[in-house]
């Protein structure tokens, strides 16, 4: 099995997020290596007599949940879910994130955004005053990237096309992402319609106002905050 980040604080967080999971729910799985660690505690109570099914936001998430048995449904058989558990690369004081580190930010907004609820799940060092530095992932259709990215270049960014062992990375969907240094973000919520309006911009990274409750794990323990 692929090797996972063993930190610490992200097992605390992904794991604590089981304790919002009840018998017969329809769960929207996160991706990330933080909830790599609710996916195997949620296999452990699987594995016990839970009932749920869960729709994963991710091919690689989709394989976790195999490997721990929890059994997996899709759109086609549900119309929303009851909670969905996810990670995030920066949160900031109101609870909006970036997200899309691992390239799944377009199937992770559509679970998520079809959820009831939303839980957050993180290590201390993904909170922020101020979205921004971390570069913004943009997916894009590969067809005119390259315009694409100059649009975004003049609107003061500065874009970058994603790769992965000398390769240029290519998302669940079949699409390229472009992280873009926006630097500090003033309204992510602004910034997040503007890029929505080029031509060629598939989804932000920017998940803005989707959760009121994150998980986070530091210094001071496992900590949930709710907006
Ligand atoms: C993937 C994501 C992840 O949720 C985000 O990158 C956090 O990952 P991790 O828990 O590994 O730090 O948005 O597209």
């Amino acid at each position: 099995m692929e090797k996972i980040d063993g930190d610490l604080n992200k097992k605390a967080a992904g794991e604590k997020a089981v304790e919002f999971i009840k018998d017969g729910m329809v769960l929207g799985l996160g991706s990330g290596s933080t909830v790599y660690w609710t996916l195997k505690k949620l296999g452990e109570l699987v594995e016990q007599g839970l009932n749920v099914k869960g729709i994963p936001s991710s091919k690689r998430t989709e394989g976790w949940a195999k490997d721990f048995n929890i059994p997996l449904t899709d759109f086609s058989q549900v119309q929303s879910m009851d909670l969905a558990i996810d990670g995030a690369d920066e949160i900031d004081k109101d609870f909006n994130l970036t997200k899309g580190g691992g390239g799944s930010l377009v199937r992770e907004k559509i679970v998520d955004a079809n959820s009831q609820k939303l839980i957050i799940v993180a290590d201390q060092s993904k909170l922020v005053s101020q979205l921004g530095k971390f570069p913004l992932p943009v997916e894009v259709l590969p067809f005119g990237w390259e315009v694409t990215a100059r649009k975004i270049s003049e609107m003061g960014a500065t874009p970058v096309l994603r790769e992965r062992e000398g390769s240029v990375f290519v998302s669940n969907n079949g699409n390229y992402i472009l992280d873009c240094d926006f630097n500090l973000i003033a309204d992510p919520g602004l910034l997040h319609k503007e890029l929505k309006q080029l031509l060629g911009v598939v989804e932000t990274g920017l998940f803005i106002n989707i959760t009121d409750t994150i998980i986070i794990s530091g210094d001071k323990g496992i900590e949930v905050l709710h907006k």
